[in-house]
C-alpha cells in the first residue's frame, strides 16, 4: 500500500508541515508515501480543449506526466492546500483540473483519498475545498476517508501543527489497512 501526497503549498510552510508529519505518521504503520509539490513543478493551467474527451490523453506536455503516471500507482491520494479566499490554493486547483483526463478515461485502480487543509482565521471557510476535493474523489472513484483541517495558523508556529497532522496520519493508515482488508 502506497500514499501519494499533493501538498499545493510551498515547502517550508504549515501545509507542507502538516504533509511531512502525516506521512511520517502513515510509515507507523508502514505505509510509504511520496508527496509533490506542485508549486515546484511546471504544471500548466488545463485549457478545456476538451482533447482528453477521446483516449483521455491531455494535449499538455508538462510535468503533470508524472502525477498522471504517479496517481495509477497509488492506494491513497492526500490532497492538501492552505485556504485562500475560503476556497483551495491555485496550486492544488489547477492540478486537480487537470485530471479531467480521469472524467474521461476513468481510473484503472481503486484507492481512498483524504485531504489536509490549513487556515489563518481563527474559523477558516473550509467548506468550498471539501466540497471540490470530495467532486475530484467521486469523479476518480476514490473511497472519500476524510480531512483533517488546522485553523488559526496566523497565531501558530509551523511546529504546531506536527502532532495532530502525525496522528491523522496514524489514523488514516489504519482505515486504510482495513479498507483494503
Ligand atoms: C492568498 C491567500 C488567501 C488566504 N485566504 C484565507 C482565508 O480565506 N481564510 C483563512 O482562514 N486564511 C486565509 N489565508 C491564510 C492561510 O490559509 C494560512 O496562512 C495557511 O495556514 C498558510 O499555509 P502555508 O504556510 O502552507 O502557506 C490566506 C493566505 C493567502 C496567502
Amino acid at each position: 500500500m502506497k500514499a501519494l501526497i499533493i501538498c499545493g503549498s510551498r515547502k517550508d510552510g504549515f501545509t507542507s508541515e502538516m504533509c511531512r508529519s502525516f506521512s511520517e505518521g502513515l510509515a507507523v504503520h508502514d505505509v510509504p508515501s511520496e508527496i509533490f509539490f506542485p508549486i515546484e513543478m511546471n504544471i500548466r493551467h488545463c485549457t478545456g480543449c476538451g482533447s482528453c474527451s477521446s483516449g483521455g490523453i491531455c494535449s499538455i506536455s508538462d510535468d503533470m506526466v508524472l502525477l498522471y503516471k504517479a496517481l495509477e500507482g497509488y492506494d491513497l491520494l492526500v490532497l492538501a492546500s492552505p485556504i485562500h479566499f475560503s476556497g483551495p490554493s491555485s496550486a492544488i486547483k489547477t492540478v486537480i483540473d487537470r485530471f479531467q483526463t480521469i472524467w474521461f478515461c476513468g481510473r484503472k485502480r481503486s484507492a481512498f483519498a483524504a485531504a489536509l487543509l490549513s487556515g489563518g482565521g481563527a474559523s477558516p471557510n473550509y467548506n468550498n475545498t471539501i466540497s471540490i476535493f470530495k467532486a475530484f474523489s467521486i469523479t476518480a472513484k476514490m473511497e472519500w476517508l476524510g480531512h483533517l483541517a488546522i485553523s488559526g495558523t496566523d497565531e501558530k508556529e509551523i511546529q504546531d501543527v506536527s502532532g495532530p497532522s502525525f496522528e491523522y496520519g496514524k489514523d488514516v493508515a489504519l482505515k486504510l489497512i482495513k479498507g483494503r482488508g
